[in-house]
């Protein structure tokens, strides 16, 4: 296997089982700039914007965890580890993604405590974490998976994506927590990967749900 640098990236002009998760990286980094955003705005009052708080944390557990993580760790991560047993980079997104629930908790638990600096902590720890995180999946993981699936297994990667987002999450919930990730991006002055033409069309492509 040549090295990653050496390797296509991702290419998000098309339907697959890395661009799919790509796209949703986009929406992932868009919560993480608000996240950064509301832990600095918390270390300078003193006091957590818990009402912005609590919605980036139902978007972080949900989206970025149960739905795009789950797709990770129950649909793609199986499949490439079927193909090379003991595949390593597998095993470092496995760990990370339960490191970042142990810093979903600790926000969680700050919120609910009204506790500013911890939640700043957690916050900023999230952050870097996720970031670099997705930085190698992206950079990394992905283009090994392009060269690792065949069309076939490409595509059965893909009806599991549709499984996760209409048994696990329920019609209507991936659009929701969309809806609410633009909201807070306004709010607080962050780009948002929606505006782009071609991640909305990854992002729609599994749910069905379209941006008004
Ligand atoms: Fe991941
Ligand atoms: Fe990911």
């Amino acid at each position: 296997m040549p090295c990653a640098d050496h390797l296509p990236p991702v290419d998000l002009s098309r339907v697959s089982a890395t661009s799919i998760l790509s796209g949703e990286h986009r929406v992932i980094l868009q919560v993480l700039d608000v996240v950064e955003k509301l832990a600095a705005l918390a270390l300078r009052d003193q006091r957590i914007p818990s009402e912005h708080a609590s919605q980036a944390l139902e978007v972080l557990a949900k989206f970025a965890d149960r739905c795009h993580h789950g797709k990770e760790e129950t649909v793609l991560f199986p499949v490439l580890e079927a193909i090379q047993p003991g595949f390593s980079p597998v095993q470092m997104m496995r760990a990370e993604h339960v490191e970042s629930r142990a810093f979903i908790r600790a926000m969680t638990e700050a919120v609910a405590a009204g506790d500013a600096a911890s939640y700043a902590r957690a916050a900023n720890g999230y952050v870097d974490l996720l970031r670099q995180h997705i930085h190698k999946e992206d950079d990394i993981l992905f283009r090994f998976a392009g060269q690792m699936l065949t069309p076939a297994q490409d595509a059965e990667v893909l009806d599991g994506y549709r499984r996760i987002e209409h048994d696990d999450m329920g019609d209507g919930t991936h659009e929701r927590l969309l809806g609410i990730a633009d909201t807070l991006a306004t709010t607080y002055g962050v780009p948002r990967a929606s505006d782009s033409q071609q991640i909305m069309d990854l992002l729609t492509a599994i749910c069905g749900c379209k941006k008004d």
